[in-house]
């Protein structure tokens, strides 16, 4: 019965991560999966979650099951962050669970809006192509529209007509910040439009926040997302711990709903619950547990903030350094300078990606997303070189 199946593609993304590995060369560089790198070139665990696991390791006594919601320390732990530390609940008005990181969050997420009955799903494009998996997987229709302009900036006009467009109760998903792939994101301004909008057209958003803390600050990077819950009454959240803990395989997120009455969140999240049962029972406790002891620890949050703003910086300097190289061959490196987080996107010709590859050992995505945090003060004069020859 098996054969009666269809054969499946790799994940191009996480394929990049095994063409790498094989390639020979001592000077190849990585620039695919979106994975913090310091300026050697590693992904170390942060000093903080270091910490944290070993307090875990000598003072847990059990691994007895959590239940489907699986370590609340944690996903209260984490609310102030997200929805700020004055009314973190919105008077109660928001709740969460755990969840196998921002994959498994989406997922639930995406769920929910099928079960609930909403008829199609908003997204701008280029998105993280996981979004349209996930919708595609569900059976759930899709719109989009284009998130970004030629310039390198975000298309606000397109993202207009498509609120124009969309139904009331249709669902919009938006990146809350750090947008992947293109690295533009909306402004303040923006985002207090976009809030309007959203609510006058009466959308269910869905809210990506993946990389927080990645952008310009863990206040700032919340911008958006707290504008948008302050202005409509349901809002669905999903949280990755995976880039601003450095959990990545730990598989470590939350989802959080917000709804228009306290007394209606049981409805919601017995929702979250019996879908978690039935795709993954319980979330794994590890990563959740030490960011747990890390946001309940003053000097171990202190210590975790203090290494994400060294993040921060370094892909900062590594934006500023690429922006300075300006018109390189054929594309123009400008527009990065002003853009956030791990990505960007340079506007390679599928056969540019491959000449990157094969003539140079350099790999990113097939789409001409580039990770800004492979890029060392080590490699990156070679990397515009061989981006001056390819597109040149
Ligand atoms: C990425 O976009 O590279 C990351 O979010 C990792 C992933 O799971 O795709």
């Amino acid at each position: 019965m098996l054969t009666n199946l269809q054969q499946q593609p790799a994940d191009a993304l996480l394929a990049l991560i095994k063409l790498h590995n094989q390639d020979p060369r001592a000077d190849k560089i990585d620039l695919g999966v979106g994975v913090y790198r310091t300026g050697q070139g590693d992904t170390p665990v942060f000093g903080a979650v270091k910490e944290a696991e070993k307090r875990l390791v000598a003072t847990q006594t059990s691994k007895a099951y959590l239940g489907p919601e699986g370590d609340m320390g944690f996903v209260e732990a984490l609310m102030p962050y997200v929805f700020g530390k004055a009314n973190p609940t919105m008077d109660g008005r928001i709740e969460g669970m755990q969840t196998p990181g921002g994959t498994g969050s989406l997922r639930l997420a995406l769920a929910i809006v099928r079960k609930a009955q909403v008829a199609k799903v908003w997204m701008g494009v280029p998105s993280w192509p996981n979004h349209a998996q996930i919708c595609a997987d569900l059976g759930l229709a899709m719109q989009t529209f284009d998130h970004d302009d030629a310039d390198g900036s975000a298309n606000m006009d397109a993202l207009r007509t498509a609120i124009t467009e969309a139904d009331e109760g249709d669902c919009f998903l938006l990146h809350g910040c750090c947008h992947n792939p293109t690295g533009i994101d909306y402004s303040n301004e923006e985002w207090d439009e976009i809030a309007s909008l959203i609510a006058g057209k009466k959308l269910l958003p869905l809210l990506d926040l993946a990389y927080q803390g990645l952008g310009a600050g863990m206040e700032e990077d919340a911008y958006g997302v707290r504008k948008v819950l302050a202005s409509v009454p349901e809002a669905i959240i999903a949280y990755s711990c995976d880039k601003n803990f450095g959990l990545y395989r730990d598989r470590t997120g939350a989802l959080y709903v917000m709804m228009a009455e306290a007394a209606q969140l049981p409805l919601a999240m017995s929702n979250g619950h019996a879908l978690a049962r039935a795709n993954w029972s319980q979330p794994p406790d590890h990563g959740a547990a030490a960011a747990r002891i890390v946001m309940e620890d003053a000097a171990l949050t202190a210590q975790w903030l203090g290494e994400l703003d060294m993040m921060r910086d370094r892909m900062r300097q590594v934006r500023e350094r690429l922006a300075a190289a300006g018109k390189v061959g054929g594309v123009d490196l400008t527009p990065i300078g002003k853009q956030r987080g791990l990505f960007s996107i340079i506007p390679f010709t599928p056969e540019q990606v491959q000449a990157m590859r094969a003539k140079h050992g350099i790999y990113f995505a097939g789409s001409g997303r580039i990770n800004i945090a492979g890029l060392t003060m080590g490699n990156i004069d070679q990397f515009i070189a061989a981006v001056a020859d390819v597109t040149g």
